[in-house]
């Protein structure tokens, strides 16, 4: 599948390490979850939290997004729960792309439930050009073009999410 580097690891490093460092600075003394959403953002997440110099728990949620394989549906099915209440606790939901915004503001309104003292989010990155559902992001990584990207956690069909930078496949040779 050819693709052409987008974003290089140093580059995504450099920013993750400054995002992590604003977020010890946003939340000093406070208790504070880490909930990644499943699967593309377990890499971003994982370099992320050591970017954290705060007491931090990680919470995984697992979604399942209805409709066609590229694009999501809004219909978000929680496959894998939350292992322990968020009431009272600051969290950070954690994303690796803002695409339409829909399978963020479903989440946002289902934790907002649950009676967390305040809940943000966390985006590797952000495309504006498919915003469905105007989405605010307190710590966002790099804002993309409408391309198809994958690596550093992201896929295209289950693959390509160990790359360790971000690439964009082309169709040149399609
Ligand atoms: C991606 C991404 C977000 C969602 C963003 O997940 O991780 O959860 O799509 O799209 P949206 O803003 O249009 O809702 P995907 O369904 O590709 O699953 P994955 O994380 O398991 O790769």
């Amino acid at each position: 599948m050819p693709m052409k580097p987008l974003i290089d690891a140093g580059t995504i490093a450099a920013r993750v390490a400054e995002l992590g460092r604003t977020i010890t600075n946003d939340f000093l003394g406070k208790d504070l979850v880490i909930v990644p959403v499943l699967k593309g953002s377990y890499v971003f997440a994982a370099d992320l939290v050591r970017h954290i110099e705060l007491d931090v728990e990680i919470d995984f949620l697992g979604v399942r997004s209805y409709g066609d394989q590229e694009e999501s549906s809004g219909v978000v099915q929680i496959t894998t729960d939350l292992s322990s209440s968020i009431e009272g606790k600051h969290v950070i939901l954690v994303e690796d792309i803002v695409d339409t915004g829909l399978t963020v503001s479903y989440l946002y309104e289902n934790l907002v439930t649950r009676q967390p003292a305040s809940l943000k989010l966390a985006s590797l990155l952000h495309k504006p050009a498919r915003t469905r559902v105007p989405v605010e992001i307190d710590y966002l990584g790099f804002t993309v073009e409408d391309v198809f990207i994958v690596g550093y956690g992201l896929d295209y069909a289950q693959k390509f999410r160990n790359l360790p930078y971000l690439a964009v496949l082309t169709d040149e040779g399609a």
